[in-house]
């Protein structure tokens, strides 16, 4: 008789969980929600090219957590990382302001890094997968417009390249997932996130940056710059939503399956600059400006959004954190940084 499959649910209660790339914005927030939801163990794996040990000083100290320095790109210390582990969160990545400056590390780290995770994976039995993809799947241009779903196609003309091979870094990497399950049966949850912001936000996301940078300028007393009419769709999710989801996904029985993450309604650039002066307490107007040569920007067609209600039905989540209150959290950090 062969075996009974193992249930591809995963609780975080007394479960023992690894996050590939965890030193940074998403991971801090999962390695937080896993402990607080009482995993047993929580590894870190990094190897700190762009995340950094501060990103989890308000965890550290906390002896359930270890923080291993490594890489994706050698095989031998993420199957290491991965002793008695449950569950594991991919989140090792290079965002697409790192393939405009670097392509071939872009490759190197989403495609071959994400195959030698899947591989450890499979090789170390984990139970459990979740792969972080990205809403750059649905590219970028003139034919993103209106609901973006689990089913829209690659948007590639008029598009910058580095945001295009991030988008397919992303779909490979999500395809290798699909094709480890077919070969091996390894369990795996695919969330395609939106721009993720919060706690510990980093200068590394193209559009997360918009928050970032009008924040410093009203901080120095000057408006914050909007490119063009400020009319421009960003769709944005709070990163404890991002790490619920995380979680949910682990949780869940859902498995081979990739579903989009979004927070609760989307914005544009000109509402972001208004909402970062009224939430510093700053009295002026944004300052509209015309795009800045080089800098790679991730436009669409029009109005569009992010669709996230596959991810209700398949792992029980939803967004709780709109932008407005995002946003206040985000700065109340930065406040705290002494920043
Ligand atoms: N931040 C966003 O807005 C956003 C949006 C959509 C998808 N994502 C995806 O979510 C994930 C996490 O996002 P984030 O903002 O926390 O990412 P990040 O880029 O800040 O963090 C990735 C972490 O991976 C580490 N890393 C990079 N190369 C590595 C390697 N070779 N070996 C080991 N570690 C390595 C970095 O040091 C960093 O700490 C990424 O996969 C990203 O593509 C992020």
């Amino acid at each position: 008789m062969p075996e009974p499959k193992p249930s591809p649910a995963v609780p975080i209660k007394g479960g023992n969980f690894l996050i590939v790339g965890g030193a940074s914005l998403v991971g801090s927030a999962t390695a937080e929600a896993m402990l607080k939801g009482e995993a047993a163990s929580v590894v870190v794996l990094d190897n700190f090219s762009q995340g950094t040990p501060e990103a989890l000083r308000h965890i550290e100290g906390d002896p359930r957590l270890r923080v291993v320095s490594g890489d994706i790109l050698r095989l031998a210390q993420v199957m290491d990382a991965m002793d008695g582990v449950d569950g594991v969160v991919h989140l090792a990545a290079m965002m697409t302001i790192a393939f405009d400056s670097d392509p071939r590390r872009g490759i190197d780290v989403n495609v071959i890094g994400a195959q030698n995770v899947i591989e450890a994976c499979r090789l170390k039995k984990i139970r459990k997968l979740v792969f972080a993809s990205s809403n750059a799947v649905y590219g970028y241009g003139p034919g993103v417009v209106g609901d973006l779903v689990e089913a829209t196609p690659f948007h590639t003309a008029g598009a910058p390249p580095a945001a295009i091979l991030y988008g397919a870094s992303k779909i490979i990497g999500e395809q290798l997932c699909r094709d480890a399950y077919r070969r091996h049966g390894l369990n795996y949850v695919v969330l395609r996130y939106s721009t993720v912001y919060g706690e510990r936000q980093h200068y590394r996301a193209a559009n997360a940056v918009l928050i970032m940078d009008a924040h410093d300028r009203v901080r120095g007393g000057q408006p914050p710059r909007v490119v063009g009419d400020g009319s421009e769709t960003k769709h944005f999710v709070y990163v404890g939503d991002v790490a619920r989801a995380n979680i949910a996904a682990l949780e869940a029985t859902a498995t081979d399956v990739a579903v989009n993450l979004s927070g609760p309604a989307p914005t544009t650039t000109g509402e972001i600059a208004r909402l970062v002066i009224e939430l510093s307490g700053a009295k002026m107007q944004p300052q509209y400006v015309e795009p800045e040569a080089g800098k790679v920007r991730l436009t669409s067609g029009g109005a569009w959004r992010i669709d996230h209600a596959l991810a209700e039905k398949t792992i029980g989540w939803r967004p709780q954190v709109d932008m407005r209150e995002g946003i206040r959290r985000l700065i109340v950090w930065r406040d705290a940084q002494g920043r």
